[in-house]
């Protein structure tokens, strides 16, 4: 007999399909702090970004270079002078900053350059590497009488040009240096690039990864999941350090502007790009506009993913069985809940003939979003659906879940109380579900 191969690897691969297919050909970019190359996390970051890339990520790639330049100025004896947050470059700052680009992409680029080592066929191309010109920069000039010197801002990003890049199935590397119109170059902020960038683009994500693990509460707990009004809410009370300040307030423009998700991840745990992409809980902060779960009336698009939850569930004799064509016929009747554009569940509610009363049928969860609320969700949404529509009593019938329905209020009912045409389908299925009935 062959050996089973690892369960948790089928079940975790199983997992991470939606994702797989969601995110090829969506726009990310990837802000990395220094801290995570000067960590010495490139080279398995570096084969995670090309897995990525593999899937049809189309990323662009922004390091930082403040610690570097930290360093070499220290070595150098000179003195790191700061306003308003932001470095005061220097002449002789910038030429480090030039040397820390310089010694960074290059690292990058031999990084990425490296065929994986479990590659069947090492003649395959290499990832191509795009940089460039791309970025417009002016001087911040001279800020409360300080002069910032040679740090710049943003005048504009050639987004056609990495568009191109992009198209031509490049992973473009930017640095945070811009130059101005008359030939001149500009230290640029990491978050600032990065926002450009993401906004200039219109991608689909922004990704920080830096040596902070992600947004926490009060008890210290990484929040894996913010909108932008929360995520405002919590700067407020003002306990985060300068980095995560900048970060999420970063995070909370781009997402308020267009950019759907804003992730904050630590970049020094092995691994932590997959996990926030292909996992549903993630691993650091994912931040969003809008509240990232809702329920919706399903349309037929949403058959093959209702199918998906509901087979299993019917093999098992849990739910009573629906053809393809019965869900075609019936779709109105259907509801699902999606959680950051997955389908993680469904239910029906149908009415009966005397519109006093409504059954709820088929509600399922994914086995992987269990336990998370979801089926509660969904039943306040039927109840509310039905009171709309006049019901003024609920039932479920159910062969493996009265407990379930018990504990949220619904009581043991007899068949008589069903609607007659409801009373013929319970005898003609033969399945003795226990009748349950809430009244609304
Ligand atoms: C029943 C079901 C929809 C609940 O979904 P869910 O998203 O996990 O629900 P919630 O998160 O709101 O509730 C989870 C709680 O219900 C409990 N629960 C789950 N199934 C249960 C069952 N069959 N009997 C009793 N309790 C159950 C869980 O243990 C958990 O309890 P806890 O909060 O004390 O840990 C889901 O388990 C499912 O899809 N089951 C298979 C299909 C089914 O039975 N459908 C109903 C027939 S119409």
């Amino acid at each position: 007999m062959s050996p089973q191969p690892a369960a948790h690897f089928i079940h975790d691969f199983r997992q991470a399909a939606p994702y797989i297919q969601y995110l090829r050909g969506k726009t990310v970019v990837l802000a990395i702090s220094s801290q995570v190359l000067l960590a010495e996390r490139l080279p398995t970051l570096v084969q995670d970004i090309q897995l990525l890339a593999s899937l049809g990520m189309r990323l662009v790639l922004v390091h930082g270079t403040r610690h570097y330049l930290d360093r070499m100025l220290q070595q150098s004896g000179s003195e790191l002078r700061y306003h308003q947050g932001r470095r005061i470059t220097d002449a002789a700052a910038l030429a480090l900053v030039k040397q820390a680009c310089g010694l960074v992409r290059f690292d990058i680029e031999a990084a990425l350059s490296a065929t994986p080592s479990q590659t069947p066929d090492r003649r395959n191309p290499r990832l191509r590497i795009a940089s460039g010109n791309f970025l417009l920069a002016k001087p911040l000039g001279v800020l409360d009488g300080v002069d910032m010197q040679h740090t710049g801002s943003i005048r504009r990003v050639d987004h056609e040009a990495i568009r191109q890049r992009l198209n031509e199935g490049d992973v473009v590397l930017v640095s945070p240096l811009g130059q101005s119109l008359s030939g001149k170059s500009f230290n640029l902020g990491l978050d600032e690039v990065a926002a450009a960038l993401a906004l200039s683009l219109q991608a689909d994500k922004l990704i920080f990864l830096s040596s902070e693990a992600g947004v926490t509460d009060a008890e210290q707990r990484i929040i894996s999941e913010l909108t932008s009004a929360e995520a405002t809410e919590l700067l407020a009370r003002g306990h985060y350090s300068s980095d995560m300040t900048r970060m999420l307030k970063t995070a909370i423009h781009v997402v308020e502007n267009g950019v759907r998700r804003a992730h904050i991840l630590s970049g020094m745990a092995d691994g932590s790009l997959l996990a926030e992409l292909f996992t549903r809980h993630g691993h650091g902060t994912m931040l969003a506009q809008a509240p990232f779960m809702r329920i919706r009336a399903a349309d037929h698009r949403d058959i093959g993913d209702i199918i998906r939850l509901i087979e299993p569930l019917e093999a098992a004799g849990v739910l009573l069985p629906r053809s393809r064509e019965y869900l075609e016929a019936h779709i109105g009747t259907f509801s699902v809940l999606e959680h950051d554009c997955h389908v993680y569940g469904c239910v029906a509610l149908k009415h009966f003939a005397d519109s006093s009363s409504a059954e709820l049928a088929c509600l399922a969860v994914s086995p992987d979003a269990r336990d998370s609320g979801f089926g509660e969700y969904l039943l306040e949404y039927v109840i509310s659906q039905a009171r709309q529509q006049g019901a003024h009593t609920l039932f479920a019938l159910s062969t493996h879940t009265g407990e379930w329905f018990d504990e949220r209020g619904f009581q043991a009912a007899s068949l008589d109380e069903l609607p007659p045409e409801r009373q013929q389908q319970y005898r003609a299925n033969k399945r003795a579900s226990k009748i349950y009935k809430l009244a609304l």
